[in-house]
């Protein structure tokens, strides 16, 4: 057996998935949730092959300053995964941005206290690299998101950007002040299947061209990419890896929202893509994330960026997360619920009905 070792937010989409990889490669894994009792979230997990032998569920909150102590002492290893995924929230200072960085650095603490933890993995991410008020077209892991352009600008998901930045950037002055070995893998959208049980934040943004959610196609005008799998994977090989060291980008496709657009038409004619956006030149180029430094110590990436939309796009059409056509307008839907009858009030208006479903091609 390996570790132990402790996955932060390991009920989540990246967290659990992580999960799954560590217990099949042998470690023993401490999974942190804010309420195990949650069963909806904790089911996943606790029906994971030999998750009985192997895991063990640990109630954590990043708000609760030592909250992490207990789970962490004894840890030769710990993935922190877990942020508020909150892009629209009333308060972001209070909601996102605080207890992101003050997590990070609990966590640390909890790390420095249990004097057993050989490395610590942070699930940093693309929004502490490219959100600079210049276009830039590549970044490598010199690259830090300008917070103050984001606290005005106030671009969807800013507090996102902010939060991970200045969590990021406590994280390396902590570990280094106090001797940690502290490693950041920085994924850009992570798209692909999972086993969570709710959509996960990163597939409302890769689908929105299938949903219609206009407001993320400003974060896909230009985008870059990584397959879930392929980015547990870079976690468990950069926490193994004798001379990882410092930030990883771990990135293997760009991509313009005109790219997407066209593939996700030609793989899936059933969903009514737009090909044109509002205030987005066709001619836009992409923007480069290097993954060299990863490639370099040796890790391949192993899926395509049509491997990770179907296997994705599929998980969520399984788990009637999204619908299995594009519909026309609520009113042609009420007409066929009309037509077909809805005599127990089933049939709701959301386009997971095959019934009152209606394909505009
Ligand atoms: N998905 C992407 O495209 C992407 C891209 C770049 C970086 N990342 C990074 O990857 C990590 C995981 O993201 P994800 O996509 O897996 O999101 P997710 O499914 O929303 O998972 C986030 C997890 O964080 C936990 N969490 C939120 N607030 C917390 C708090 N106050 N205390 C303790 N736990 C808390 C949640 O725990 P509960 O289950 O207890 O509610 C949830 O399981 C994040 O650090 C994110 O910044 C993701």
């Amino acid at each position: 057996m390996k570790g132990p070792v402790a996955v932060t937010g390991a009920a989540g989409y990246i967290g659990s998935w992580l999960v799954m990889r560590l217990l099949e490669k042998g470690y023993t894994v401490r999974a942190t949730v804010r309420n195990p009792s949650d069963s909806k979230k904790t089911k996943p997990l606790l029906e994971l092959p030999y998750s009985e032998k192997q895991l063990s569920l640990w109630k954590a909150d990043l708000g609760d300053e030592g909250s992490f102590d207990e789970v962490i002492q004894g840890c030769t290893g710990v993935f922190h995964v877990a942020t508020p995924m909150d892009f629209e929230s009333p308060d972001p200072e209070n909601e996102v941005i605080k207890p992101t960085v003050n997590g990070v650095l609990s966590i640390l603490k909890s790390c420095k206290k249990a004097g057993t933890v050989r490395r610590i993995v942070f699930t940093s991410s693309a929004g502490t690299v490219n959100v600079q008020e210049q276009n830039i077209p590549e970044h490598d892991e010199n690259s830090w998101s300008d917070v103050d352009f984001c606290r005005r600008v106030k671009m969807t998901g800013w507090m996102y950007f902010v939060s991970k930045t200045l969590a990021e950037k406590a994280a390396w002055e902590f570990a280094k002040e106090n001797g940690l070995d502290l490693i950041t893998v920085i994924p850009p959208l992570v798209v692909g299947p999972f086993i969570s049980s709710s959509m996960p934040p990163s597939m409302i943004t890769a689908l929105a061209l299938i949903t219609g959610n206009e407001a993320h196609y400003s974060i896909l005008k230009q985008v870059q990419l990584v397959h879930l799998d392929d980015l547990c994977e870079a976690h468990i090989f950069l926490f193994e890896h004798p001379k990882a060291n410092g930030r990883y980008i771990c990135s293997s496709d760009d991509a313009t929202i005109f790219d997407l657009a066209k593939m996700i038409k030609k793989r899936f004619p059933e969903y009514d893509i737009p090909q044109e956006f509002e205030g987005i030149d066709q001619k836009i180029g992409l923007v480069h994330f290097s993954s060299k430094k990863i490639l370099e110590l040796g890790f391949k990436f192993r899926y395509s960026m049509e491997e990770m939309f179907d296997a994705g796009i599929q998980k969520c059409r399984e788990k009637k997360l999204i619908p299995l056509y594009t519909m026309k307008k609520v009113h042609a839907v009420d007409e066929v619920i009309d037509k077909v009858g809805d005599p127990e009030g089933k049939n709701k208006v959301n386009g997971f009905d095959d019934q009152v479903s209606v394909a505009t091609n």
